[in-house]
């Protein structure tokens, strides 16, 4: 099996640098909108069999080091009791907006093998077609990037009503965010008993936050997760899985996320990685960090920023080379498999 993935969050040696990269199944690929011009994204995601395909279609065409699960992370929404809908060029749609005590009371903790039981057989399923070719990663998001969805009903500009929240009922805020902080928690156990070999938090949003904030409103939940994970699975006797904790907007927030206990940290681009690594200190795991839209260059610039990228994380412990958010859909796949061979080559000792 391919564990360079695995060997590199845990900090052991590798004789290449591992890639994957967010969104990697999606629309950019021909092969992902075959499937999906026949079925809407929340069926894919809610039948194993077409979530199983598309979540290798990366692994055959790009030769990526792991699978990361086709999912999302709304999906715990709607378990919670909230209408999820994803429109056309819209986006998601979730109803009703939580803004008030009433539409939080009326939310609940709900059993993953039950509400989301899908993605768990498409876990399960996966892990026998992988057979062991690739780790397989699972995912939710961090509780703060999934309120800031629930609570404004979709994808918002500046968080108005998050922030509103947040500022004038923080202990209507504080008694929401323990719900969704159950769910997840819950929801990532499930998906490590189900097989996944690791799994990434991605708190897209927690960037909008000055770091005074961040520690008192995002943090702390994220925090209360990695601790239950790590001492469910050294109770359990289950295999310990790394925890990757991906944060947007990552570089006035280095010293924060360091305190979250994650084994790997997700940095995006607006900071080179030398200096992230700096600030959070040599003995750390990293994960990124290429601009997603580096991908439009032409082939031979992008190898000058891979060498740029690769060059900058030696200093660390250990790195993942990913893109710094998700591959976006216009982008030539054709690019994106150059990259890995890249990576391949140019990382190889
Ligand atoms: O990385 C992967 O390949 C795994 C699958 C995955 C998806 N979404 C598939 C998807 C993962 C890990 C996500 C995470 C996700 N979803 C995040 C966090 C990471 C990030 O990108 O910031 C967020 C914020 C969401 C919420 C979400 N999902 C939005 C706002 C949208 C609509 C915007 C858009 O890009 O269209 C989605 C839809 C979505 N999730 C698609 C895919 C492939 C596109 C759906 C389609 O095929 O129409």
């Amino acid at each position: 099996m391919n564990d360079t993935f695995l060997k590199a969050c845990r900090g052991e040696e590798v004789p290449y640098t591992p890639i994957w990269i967010m969104r990697q199944a999606g629309r950019y690929l021909p092969e992902y909108r075959a499937i999906r011009g026949k079925a809407d994204f929340l069926t894919m995601c809610k039948t194993p069999e077409l979530a199983a395909e598309v979540t290798l279609q990366p692994i055959d065409i790009l030769n990526v080091d792991a699978a990361i699960l086709f999912c999302d992370i709304l999906i715990p929404c709607e378990a919670m009791g909230q209408g999820l809908d994803f429109h056309e060029g819209k986006g998601p749609i979730l109803s009703p907006a939580v803004r008030d005590a009433d539409t939080i009371n009326k939310l609940f903790v709900p059993d993953p093998e039950d509400s989301m039981k899908f993605v768990m057989d498409a876990i399960r399923l996966l892990r026998k077609e992988l057979e062991g070719r690739v780790p397989l990663i699972g995912f939710a998001g961090a509780p703060f990037t999934t309120a800031t969805y629930m609570i404004e009903g979709g994808t918002s500009k500046n968080f108005l009503n998050t922030k509103r929240m947040i500022y004038e009922a923080p202990a209507l805020y504080a008694s929401f965010m323990d719900k969704i902080t159950a769910t997840i928690t819950e929801y990532l156990k499930a998906q490590i008993s189900a097989g996944a070999q690791a799994v990434q938090i991605f708190d897209t949003w927690g960037g909008i936050f000055s770091p005074m904030d961040f520690r008192e409103y995002v943090l702390p939940y994220v925090v209360r997760i990695i601790d239950e994970l790590k001492s469910w699975m050294n109770s359990e006797s289950n295999e310990r899985v790394p925890i990757i904790y991906f944060v947007g907007e990552t570089a006035g927030l280095l010293e924060e996320i360091r305190t979250s206990g994650a084994d790997v940290y997700g940095v995006d681009w607006r900071i080179n990685l030398d200096d992230a690594i700096k600030r959070l200190g040599s003995d750390v795991i990293v994960q990124g960090n290429l601009d997603p839209l580096s991908m439009f260059l032409p082939q031979d610039k992008i190898e000058e920023r891979v060498k740029d990228v690769l060059g900058r994380a030696s200093s660390a412990r250990g790195h993942i080379f990913n893109l710094g958010h998700g591959v976006v859909p216009q982008t030539p796949p054709e690019n994106v498999i150059a990259l890995v061979e890249m990576v391949h080559r140019l990382s190889r000792k």
